[in-house]
């Protein structure tokens, strides 16, 4: 099984960035130790910041991988592009967020992603990462 875990803008700062809302763990730290409990899936890992390095790599995984673990940062809140494109791959797409966006700012509550992804997992820290695989270990 291959599942493909997609990063985008500023995701690159985790364990950095708003530690406050993100916590203090970097992305690299916790993928380790998601890899190790599910040793038999391939899980692989992207982060871009640029919303045309995202789509390319939903073209590029989104017919042949069994499912896409995607934070799109604040592109959720923005893109059309990236929402045409997971309607165009055949992978399920599962749209994860670390923080809850719909405690946060209004313009946060809004995605336009969502209406053509599986489902929507936010707020559970990088936990939200963990329960996006999972939802695509049950499908
Ligand atoms: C985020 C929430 C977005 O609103 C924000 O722009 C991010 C991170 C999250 O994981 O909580 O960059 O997707």
């Amino acid at each position: 099984m291959k599942i493909q875990i997609i990063n985008g803008p500023n995701l690159n700062l985790l364990g950095v960035r708003e530690k406050s809302i993100y916590g203090s763990s970097d992305f690299e730290t916790y993928l380790a130790d998601l890899r190790k409990s599910y040793p038999a899936i391939q899980l692989d890992y992207f982060q871009n910041n640029i919303e045309g390095e995202l789509i390319n790599k939903l073209h590029e995984v989104g017919f042949s991988y069994d499912g896409i673990v995607l934070n799109a940062g604040a592109y959720t809140h923005t893109s059309i592009a990236i929402a045409d494109a997971i309607a165009g791959i055949t992978t399920p797409v599962v749209e994860v967020h670390i923080s809850n966006v719909h405690k946060r700012e209004e313009f946060r509550h809004k995605s336009t992603l969502a209406s053509n992804c599986k489902g929507v997992i936010a707020g559970f820290g990088l936990d939200s990462y963990r329960l996006g695989i999972e939802s695509l270990l049950n499908q």
